[in-house]
């Protein structure tokens, strides 16, 4: 095939560094100089968006988790409530669906059974149909009323990388744009947020410089049994997407929770040494920084291990990280885009060093185009 490794021993690998020009793929063309977002490839009009009344965003693996991050920021600009489901659990249970439900179906392949049985059933039941995809003419996006396309150039490696951060940045486009024409949100408040998307290709190739002692990190837990992860509001699912990269890739006992839900049941998973990745929040008004670290220290005291990512020159949590990863200061919203890239580097080394086709992890398959 034409597809080159260039000088990366996975696909996985190169498109994990090729995120920087992705993300940056994934918004170029669709604002304009001064922050308005133009989506003029959309086929829904104006007036139609106007109509929503709810959204329903459906995908699989790894696509439903950019669906979980989207749910806060499209909720948060818009006022319009939203659902994430698994596109197969959605179809079979007589979800409630009008011509004013606007569906939205993510899917890196566009190939998907399940997504697209989700996707047709949506349609017979009237409601609009919007594709997030990155395969260009595939069927997801033919048989939907309308498409963004990710741009993130053909995903080879089995687990989703560069596929998953360019959904988020669809994701946020899609919610800044609905913002933007339902008037539920400044302007200037919409143009700030783009402006901080404009500096994420930066961003990401900043956390990406870092990948050494991510590996380095892997290579230390590579015996583990087991590894959790935590975060809290955007950051839960970034820490759902990091355990699932872990299963797929090293084949270990892997789980992400929602930090708030320890003291429910999942503390009592915490023994002596367990890594168990956190995710702060970044420092902010809201009171979930400081419930994190709460958090932190609970599971520290009873042994964990803990690998803590966190925003740049914020020092509360120095005293309970034993490993410290930290990224560049962003609104939360958009802090999956970088959280989630330590924890693709860190499962790709693990595997390497276990010895695992990284590329091919056994039982899995790009696109499951069956049912
Ligand atoms: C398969 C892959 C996953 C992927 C999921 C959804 O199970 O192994 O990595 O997240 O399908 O794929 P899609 O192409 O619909 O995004």
């Amino acid at each position: 095939s034409a597809a080159k490794k260039d000088g990366f021993d996975w696909f996985m690998r190169k498109e994990i560094f090729e995120q920087p020009r992705a993300v940056g793929d994934a918004l170029l063309g669709r604002h304009s100089g001064d922050g308005q977002l133009q989506l003029d490839e959309l086929r829904l009009s104006e007036h139609d968006l106007r109509q929503v009344d709810k959204i329903v965003i459906i995908g699989c693996g790894t696509a439903n988790y950019a669906g979980l991050v989207a749910k806060y920021a499209i909720e948060h600009w818009t006022r319009i409530p939203c659902e994430v489901e698994l596109a197969h659990e959605f179809r079979y249970r007589d979800p409630i669906l009008t011509s004013n439900t606007l569906v939205v179906a993510i899917s890196q392949s566009g190939e998907t059974a399940d997504t697209l049985m989700a996707v047709r059933y949506a349609r017979l039941q009237k409601a609009k149909v919007l594709a997030i995809c990155n395969t260009n003419g595939s069927t997801i996006p033919r048989e939907s009323d309308a498409v963004i396309y990710t741009h993130a150039g053909p995903e080879i490696g089995v687990a989703s990388t560069k596929g998953f951060l360019t959904q988020l940045v669809a994701c946020y486009v899609l919610g800044l744009y609905l913002a933007q024409v339902r008037a539920t949100k400044f302007g200037d408040e919409i143009a700030a947020v783009v402006h901080e998307l404009e500096k994420m290709p930066a961003h990401v190739q900043q956390v990406l410089d870092g990948a050494e002692a991510v590996y380095a990190l892997a290579r230390k837990h590579a015996g583990t049994r087991s590894v959790l992860f935590l975060g809290r509001h955007a950051g839960f699912p970034v820490a759902l997407e990091g355990a699932l990269k872990l299963k797929e890739l090293a084949y270990i006992h892997a789980e992400g929770f929602a930090a708030g839900e320890l003291k429910h049941g999942p503390i009592a998973l915490i023994e002596e040494g367990l890594p168990v990745f956190c995710v702060m929040p970044p420092q902010g008004r809201d009171q979930l920084h400081d419930k994190m670290v709460s958090a932190i220290q609970e599971i520290r005291a009873r042994g964990a291990h803990t690998l803590v990512l966190v925003e740049e020159g914020d020092d509360d949590v120095d005293d309970y990280a034993d490993e410290i990863i930290r990224l560049p200061v962003v609104p939360t919203l958009l802090q999956p885009i970088l959280a989630t890239v330590p924890l693709q580097l860190f499962a790709c080394e693990l595997a390497t060093v276990m010895g695992h086709d990284v590329d091919q992890p056994r039982n899995l398959a790009k696109s499951v185009t069956v049912e």
